[in-house]
């Protein structure tokens, strides 16, 4: 793992690394309040389900110590954020889980405390993922990512990309298919930057080069991260994650979603209640296409039926997901 942490909390400062600007340079915003958390989190400085969540959870620390008024940051702050983006369901868990404590001990010391909690569990579910995933990367297998689901998006080895760090650690030789996610360019600008930093066979493609990919026979197994997985197992994530789930179905590729527990949402029923982030149509004309009009969805809803399993830190849930994944991560 080479590549430089995406939220750092230093002496109850907050850095974020700041994405936009990668691959070209490594920079950090520092945080000095809700205001400023809210534009980093909506610009997509810093981005990602988990990243979201924890840079949340310690900017509520932050501005409850600067202002003193606890109650009222974890009220007015924690909508603010919450409403920043509103598809990645960590952004309401963790803001939730602040108001938890600072209900219990309503002290700005109590919240840090509690937001360093979110993030060392981060690291630690990930790790868990890569270790209930790395059996399904075979030695010479050739697999596919979409979007950032990495180091830059989670913490330390990240979610999708944690089976791929582990088993290359451990000596085994594989290659990744990076897609480069339209329009916004994560997988180009950000998986292959970390995945490449870190030592592991890559080659980048452009996001409709997959399905000849998989035509020909040259994708062994799928592996996603997720923003949402709903109560159903409809799996929420960057869009043209649909386009690869309906195309791993029709050439019989496995397609795993990685998925810590504070990504499911057993709240919502189903993918279609979950509201899908619109970005700016300007991300999508780029220098390209001056005043057309864009329809810019940031997420797709994959159907459950199209998942082959569920990779989380407890285990790997397999169809039917409705009631394996609740066994796995809330009942048991
Ligand atoms: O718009 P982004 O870059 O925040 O989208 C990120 C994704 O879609 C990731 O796949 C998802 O958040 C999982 S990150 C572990």
């Amino acid at each position: 793992m080479s590549s430089p942490p995406a939220i750092r909390w230093e002496g109850d400062e907050l850095h974020l690394l700041d994405q936009r600007q990668l691959p070209h340079r490594v920079e950090y915003l520092r945080i000095d309040g809700i205001a400023d958390a809210v534009d980093a989190i909506a610009a997509l400085a810093v981005r990602g389900a988990p990243a979201i969540g924890i840079a949340a959870a310690y900017a509520l620390a932050l501005a409850a110590r600067r202002s003193g008024d606890v109650a009222g940051v974890l009220k007015d702050g924690g909508d603010a954020l919450i409403a920043a983006r509103p598809t990645a369901v960590n952004l309401r868990w963790a803001v939730e889980r602040l108001r938890r404590r600072g209900a219990q001990e309503p002290r700005a010391a109590a919240l840090a405390d509690e937001a360093s909690a979110i993030h060392r569990e981060d690291a630690a579910a990930c790790r868990g993922i890569g270790e209930h995933g790395r059996s399904l990367i075979k030695p010479g297998g050739n697999l596919l990512t979409h979007c950032n689901a990495g180091a830059l998006a989670v913490s330390e080895l990240g979610t999708a990309t944690a089976p791929m760090y582990l088993s290359h650690q451990a000596g085994v030789s594989f290659h990744v298919y990076v897609d480069e996610t339209r329009p916004l360019f994560q997988g180009a600008r950000l998986t292959a930057w970390e995945l490449g930093a870190a030592g592991i066979d890559l080659t980048l493609i452009c996001d409709n080069a997959a399905a000849s990919l998989m035509a020909a026979g040259r994708i062994d197994l799928i592996i996603v991260g997720t923003d949402r997985v709903a109560r159903n197992g409809d799996v929420v994530n960057k869009i043209g994650t649909l386009n690869l789930a309906v195309l791993a179905n029709h050439f019989g590729v496995p397609f795993y979603v990685a998925c810590p527990s504070s990504t499911f949402d057993p709240d919502t029923p189903s993918g279609q209640e979950v509201i899908i982030e619109e970005r700016a149509g300007d991300e999508v004309r780029q220098q390209h296409a001056a005043e057309v009009a864009v329809f810019n969805p940031a997420f797709d809803v994959t159907p459950a039926t199209l998942v082959t399993g569920v990779i989380t830190e407890r285990g790997i849930a397999r169809p039917p997901l409705a009631e394996s994944l609740f066994d796995l991560l809330i009942a048991g």
